[in-house]
């Protein structure tokens, strides 16, 4: 039984077995039946892995060595209180079988698996990429980047790129720290803040990286919402619910985080939101992450939507280069914040990736001095300015949808009324239509939404949507 011997992962999804149950690992008796019959299952689940061990074998076959067997146990856990089916612990102390620590990040594991495999893939969340040639216009910036000695950077980023940002925020070079990504930024601030006894409240439809790590690291993750409200002229936005976000914080959260722009909405909080979210974390002593990685990309606006730095004392911002600035292949992020915490921060970026990649670390100096960065900022604000009206002819034309105009991003989350949950129209999408859009299911909705990613190829987006109006057509019939 080779179980190392992975098969495709492109498979459907496993049954989920919501009976938490434990078993020793004891000859055929039910219990280790039903454990081989899990590791049969879950071998095909992305990102398990069961790793062999010379106990498992003859456990596995016919347990020969029921007498070693006999004083270890595995056990296969799914917590009580869980109404997902993505979280698994599996483990077995004496094999170190182990996966699923944290659960699964699906929309990017879904997305990393079939991004590939379709002809229209309308999942992006950012605009096209910008080239490095633009980056190197002259000669001059060639040749310094051909001479660049691939050293180490500073671990936390090269004091120029850390100039250029503190000027965008108007601070200090030292309440500035590069990662690799918004989502080392994430990672390194959930896992430093959070302890076992704390709680974080995160913003729900989100891009759920937060969501895992809260879970993960603290007692509980704690929803509030942004819905759908509607104002006195009739007209609708996504807007922050109050009720949610009051009861979602309370003395024992730590993090209040929010994504704003929001992925997926595209939402924007008006000054009295940012306001009430800063009233609450200062009542209970709680840090705001603020995830701006959007910010930049307004639509109808040459600047900027108010960011939360400068606002609070206990705030940490992260944002990157890889949306509003088109330069995800940078894998370059930051954390602005006060200095103290960034000092403890560090310290978890050494069980990480220690620093930068230096060549990206230059790239992003050239791409964050303000001159250019203006102009990348006006780039991708022109792409939404020219892309978002294609979408918006495509909407109304079909009756059963609806979609709040994105305040910022290249990004549209659009509600539908078939009688088909979000999982299954992106299932149907990509294996009729070859077509990848993201669910509401992997935003934390259970509603009926998909997001569309209009910022890249605008032919392969009609084309797209072509394809999923065709779909819709056999839905109505
Ligand atoms: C809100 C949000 N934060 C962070 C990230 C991660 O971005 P990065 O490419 O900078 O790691 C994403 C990616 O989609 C995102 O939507």
């Amino acid at each position: 039984m080779a179980l190392t011997n992975l098969p495709s992962p492109c498979l459907p999804l496993p049954p989920v077995n919501k009976e938490p149950f434990s078993t020793n690992l004891h000859g055929r008796e039910r219990g280790s039946y039903q454990l081989y019959q899990f590791i049969q299952r879950f071998q095909f689940y992305p990102g398990f892995s069961v790793h062999p061990h010379p106990l498992l074998e003859p456990y596995l076959c016919s347990c020969p060595s029921a007498n070693i067997a006999e004083t270890h146990s595995a056990s296969v856990e799914t917590p009580a209180r869980t109404s997902s089916p993505q979280l698994h612990t599996f483990s077995c102390s004496c094999c170190r079988i182990s996966s699923m620590r944290i659960e699964l990040f699906k929309m990017e594991r879904i997305q990393c698996l079939y991004e590939n495999t379709v002809r229209y893939n309308l999942s992006e969340s950012g605009v096209m990429p910008v080239d490095a040639r633009w980056l190197l216009k002259d000669k001059s910036s060639i040749e310094q980047l051909l001479s660049r000695k691939l050293g180490y950077p500073p671990a936390g980023g090269s004091e120029l790129l850390r100039e250029h940002i503190a000027e965008y925020y108007g601070t200090l070079p030292e309440n500035v720290r590069v990662t690799n990504g918004s989502s080392e930024a994430n990672f390194m601030i959930f896992w430093a803040l959070l302890e076992k006894s704390d709680q974080a409240a995160i913003m729900i439809p989100n891009y759920l990286q937060t969501w895992g790590l809260a879970r993960h690291f603290a007692r509980a993750a704690r929803k509030f919402r942004l819905l759908e409200l509607s104002s006195v002229n009739g007209t609708k936005r996504w807007g922050l619910d109050m009720e949610s976000l009051n009861r979602a914080v309370g003395n024992r959260t730590r993090i209040i985080l929010i994504t704003n722009p929001n992925n997926p909405t595209g939402a924007v909080l008006t000054e009295e939101e940012m306001r009430e979210v800063v009233r609450l974390a200062d009542r209970f002593g709680a840090w705001i992450v603020a995830d701006e990685v959007y910010r930049g990309a307004d639509s109808g606006s040459s600047k900027s939507g108010p960011g939360f730095w400068g606002r609070y004392p206990k705030l940490l911002v992260v944002s990157g280069l890889s949306k509003a600035f088109g330069l995800p292949g940078l894998r370059t992020g930051w954390i602005v914040g006060p200095k103290k915490i960034l000092e403890k921060l560090e310290s978890c970026h050494d069980y990480l990736t220690l620093t930068p990649a230096a060549l990206s670390d230059h790239l992003a100096t050239l791409a964050m001095h303000a001159g250019r960065r203006k102009t990348l900022l006006k780039r991708t604000r022109k792409i939404i300015a020219d892309q978002w009206p294609i979408l918006e002819r495509w909407i109304p034309k079909h009756p059963e949808l609806h979609c709040i105009p994105p305040e910022s991003g290249a990004i549209a989350f659009i509600r539908y009324q078939f009688a088909v949950s979000s999982v299954k129209l992106f299932e149907r999408l990509r294996l009729e239509e070859s077509v990848l859009v993201t669910p509401a299911a992997h935003f934390g909705l259970n509603s009926r939404y998909f997001r569309v990613g209009f910022g890249y190829d605008p032919l392969r987006l009609r084309l797209g949507l072509k394809n999923i109006s065709r779909l819709f057509a056999s839905l109505r019939t």
